[in-house]
């Protein structure tokens, strides 16, 4: 297969697996043997997985969101020949705030959740940890440019990057979901 028809087909790919998160219920990432080895310390561990129980935009939870970002950055920085391997972890670890942002500013009286989390992210990130600039760089930037200071590699701004088009694709689903509910009800009405 020529190259840039595999690339169009693994962009296609790419596409389908951002918008339906099934593949992340269903642990598929563990087939990609070659991304899982990257990530597999993170994949264990305690602090990660208690990210299961945040929802991020509408069904997904910060877990699934954080996988979808850093196997998409990952494919990508694979594909640009750019060092893959810390794209994954700070795609993984990019939101690892650890509460619920939705209820966050009633209980704590932080209403800044958009600009402060990549720095809370960062600080549980060193806790469990040993992170690479490149890493350290990607989770903490992730938010640009609602955080003013851009990403330092091009690795985080992959990272960056994939944040974006996996939370539009997360609301896209949410509002496509309310729509057909509307619909049905409509209908039935
Ligand atoms: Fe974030
Ligand atoms: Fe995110």
């Amino acid at each position: 297969m020529k190259k840039k028809e595999s690339y169009y087909l693994m962009r296609e790919q790419l596409k389908e697996w951002m918008e339906d998160s099934q593949w992340i219920i269903e642990e598929d990432y563990i087939i990609d043997k070659e991304y899982y080895e990257c990530v597999k310390d993170i994949f264990q561990n305690k602090a990660f997985q208690s990210m299961n129980q945040f929802i991020q935009h509408g069904n997904t939870s910060t877990r699934a969101h954080c996988i979808q970002v850093s196997y998409l950055a990952y494919h990508i920085a694979k594909e640009k020949g750019l060092d893959y391997v810390s794209t994954a972890r700070a795609g993984l670890l990019h939101d690892l705030f650890l509460y619920d942002w939705h209820t966050h500013a009633k209980e704590t009286g932080n209403r800044f959740h958009g600009f402060t989390h990549p720095k809370t992210a960062l600080k549980n990130a060193e806790k469990e940890f040993n992170l690479n600039d490149i890493e350290r760089n990607g989770i903490v930037r992730h938010m640009w440019p609602l955080t003013p200071i851009p990403p330092k590699y091009k690795e985080a701004f992959l990272v960056s990057y994939a944040d974006k088009y996996c939370t539009l694709a997360e609301v896209f689903t949410q509002w496509k979901e309310r729509a057909v509910q509307a619909m049905a009800k409509l209908t039935n009405a």
